[in-house]
């Protein structure tokens, strides 16, 4: 399982908050693919980097270090990777001080092999090697190939404070586990992520604490499994689960925002969903990733839930959180889906009714218990179609969810200048939807909570007017 991939970031370039190259010896330029872990992952390379002398460019042809931190949980994301090596290449021609390195799920999923294939390559270090990557690019200098691919059981870089990426100073990203236990067939991310390891509860806390004192207004909470959280304090001889953590961040002013990500549906406790309900500050959203809506194809995905399963917790979810925002992730064209399997899954979407959903089609990845157990069977043709039909249903879905916001009010939290256009902001209601409205409205800045009317919307956004406070 993974935290949500937001394609629109994708190659994003790391540019620090404050871009102050000033005092370090050299540079390095950092891009990164993949879901949010990843990116958050790059904000903590970036302060052990700056620990070691080298400030961030936005621009690769200047920099001393080129890094690609990278995903390898479709096959497309992998051949994003190697074109984007064989551009960097080029320019090492011309500068062959230049050091290359592969970071991330791609790394460690092709270890050395990386340094035989792709003969550009200066280092390559897996998710739980940062730590080691001054003494890697040491080696690397001397003209050795440099690579720590190992995985740790315990690695959560709890201590390293994150150098925020220039999102837009409102809304950040605080990792608390990482790796994961489930064994879900289609997917690589046990293999390159590693087991389950919680973080210091203290420490999240803390981060959270000093990014509200920074200005923050929201803290999303990552992990591959947020809700398999599970740590001990021993100080004072205490278990934190992930509703305990939950409630702790939400403590720690109302001001604060708290979103997480991701869930598994089997994990999401009721304990969870009342201790949103008691906090207003927690958002009322839930990415639910379901994969499929037919039983067999769940059980052949090892996600150990069935269908009416699945259905009864969204059930519950709309119970105990009225008007909670949902998401998900869903899978077409997986070993052996049927057209009857398709339809269960084009059902299922109606029944939830999920505002959003991120959808892919099935891309075998070596090494996956789907790989050695069953046959990648369904011709890309089919699978694609499958995926046209659950993405068309999605955009209906999406509309007609964001319809029935029309004539309501919603507070917003204001994130910056809407995409479009400079005399509007942008901000988020609680649902997660995205909510334009006009500067001309008041006087807000980012980071102030604005209550907007929707008069109108697309499929992606919701439009409004502020209302007078
Ligand atoms: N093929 C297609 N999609 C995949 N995902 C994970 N592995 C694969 C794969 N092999 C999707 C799942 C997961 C999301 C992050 O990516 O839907 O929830
Ligand atoms: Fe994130 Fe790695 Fe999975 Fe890609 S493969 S989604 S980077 S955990």
């Amino acid at each position: 399982m993974g935290t949500s991939h937001d394609e629109g970031r994708q190659g994003e370039a790391y540019v620090p908050l404050v871009l102050n190259s000033e005092g370090y010896r050299k540079k390095f330029y950092i891009e990164s693919y993949g879901c949010a872990m990843n990116f958050s992952d790059s904000e903590i390379v970036a302060s052990i980097l700056n620990d070691n002398g080298f400030g961030a460019t936005r621009n690769f042809e200047e920099a001393d270090l080129v890094l690609l931190n990278t995903c390898s949980i479709r096959e497309k994301a992998e051949q994003t990777v190697r074109s984007r090596l064989h551009i960097f290449r080029q320019v090492k021609r011309s500068r062959p001080g230049m050091l290359i390195g592969v970071l991330g799920c791609m790394a460690e999923r092709l270890k050395e092999k990386f340094l035989q294939e792709e003969r550009l390559v200066d280092m390559v270090v897996g998710p739980d090697a940062y730590r080691t990557l001054p003494a890697l690019i040491e080696e690397a200098g001397t003209g050795q190939k440099a690579v720590n691919v190992l995985l740790s059981r315990e690695e959560t870089y709890a201590d390293i404070s994150p150098v925020r990426l220039d999102s837009n100073g409102v809304a950040a990203f605080v990792s608390i586990m990482r790796g994961c236990n489930n064994m879900c067939s289609f997917c690589v991310v046990p293999f390159t992520r590693g087991r389950e390891r919680s973080r210091d509860a203290v420490s999240i806390v803390r981060e959270c604490q000093d990014l509200f004192a920074g200005g923050y207004r929201e803290v999303t909470l990552l992990g591959q499994n947020v809700d398999s959280y599970y740590w001990i304090d021993e100080s004072a001889d205490l278990v934190v689960t992930f509703a305990s953590l939950l409630e702790k961040v939400a403590s720690i002013d109302p001001l604060l925002r708290v979103r997480f990500s991701t869930s598994h549906p089997k994990d999401i406790t009721d304990e969870v969903l009342y201790t949103m309900a008691r906090h207003e500050n927690i958002c009322r959203y839930i990415h639910l990733p379901v994969q499929s809506g037919s039983t067999r194809i769940l059980q052949l995905m090892n996600r150990t839930y069935t269908r009416e399963w699945y259905l009864a917790k969204i059930d519950r979810i709309k119970t105990i959180l009225p008007g909670c925002g949902l998401s998900t992730d869903i899978i077409t064209g997986f070993c052996s889906e049927t057209e009857e399997d398709h339809q269960d899954t084009l059902s299922l979407m109606k029944y939830a009714r999920y505002d959003m959903s991120y959808m892919f089609f099935y891309s075998e990845r070596p090494g996956t218990l789907a790989a050695r157990r069953y046959k990648d069977d369904i011709p890309e043709e089919t699978k694609r179609r499958r995926l046209d039909e659950v993405v068309k249903l999605q955009n209906r879905l999406s509309l007609e969810s964001n319809r029935e916001d029309i004539g309501k009010t919603f507070e917003i939290l204001v994130e910056g200048d809407s995409k479009k256009s400079a005399e509007d902001w942008r901000g988020r209601n609680t649902q997660n939807k995205v909510v334009i409205f006009p500067k001309a409205d008041g006087s807000y800045q980012k980071g102030d909570y604005v209550r907007v009317k929707v008069e109108d919307c697309t499929g992606a956004t919701l439009i409004g007017r502020a209302l007078l406070h």
